[in-house]
């Protein structure tokens, strides 16, 4: 089933930034902002975050309207420093190297086929230092299963971050809600060093 980004977008308005941007954002030990990509940026808040506090920032997503959401409300020294690409993660390609790269809610939505590929061109673009930050599902999630989406176990996901600085792994498998309604989350949350 296809999803309807529209819908979210509007259910995330006024949203804050998410905990797991926070908890990465933290945890670079760069003296100065450096060079950021937001994967699945959706509505953006995390890119203008970046931009606005002079980050570099890659922002990608597949939606339509992302060049124009994303840059409707930065301001003008932040747009300088935002570049959004309408990409989708099986087309993008390798990616820039970065000291930050953000994926909110966003990689498993990627073709399990394709993700792998992904995941390696991640890994490559991080430079020493850098920090992942971003989340996975597992297979409790509700959306198990659903075409063009990938989901993870526990031992895979630590197996994804092998050679990394794993600094939060947080598993949530809980019962919650989301923009469709009541759900079950089986979400990991990830912040990881290289
Ligand atoms: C759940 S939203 C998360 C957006 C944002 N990171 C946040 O935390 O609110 C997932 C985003 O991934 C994008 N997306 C989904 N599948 C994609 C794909 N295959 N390639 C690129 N972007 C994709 C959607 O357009 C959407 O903006």
């Amino acid at each position: 089933m296809a999803f309807d980004w529209s819908e979210f977008y509007t259910a995330q308005g006024g949203r804050g930034v998410r905990p797991t941007f926070t908890a990465g954002l933290n945890a670079w030990r760069g003296d100065a902002p450096g060079d950021a990509i937001d994967l699945g940026c959706g509505d953006g808040v995390e890119t203008r975050h970046l931009a606005e506090r002079g980050w570099s920032v890659l922002a990608i997503d597949s939606d339509g309207d992302v060049e124009s959401r994303v840059l409707a409300e930065v301001g003008e020294e932040g747009a300088e420093r935002a570049t959004v690409r309408r990409a989708t993660f099986e087309t993008v390609g390798a990616l820039p190297a970065s000291d930050f790269i953000y994926a909110g809610f966003a990689l498993p939505f990627c073709d399990p086929g394709h993700f792998p590929y992904l995941w390696a061109d991640i890994r490559d673009a991080l430079r020493p230092g850098a920090v992942f930050a971003g989340e996975l599902f597992g297979p409790n999630d509700e959306w198990f299963g659903r075409a063009g989406m990938n989901f993870h176990d526990r031992a895979g996901v630590e197996s994804m971050l092998t050679g990394l600085e794993v600094l939060q792994l947080v598993e949530d498998d809980h019962r919650g809600m989301s923009f469709e309604g009541p759900r079950h989350w089986h979400v990991f949350h990830i912040v990881a060093r290289a």
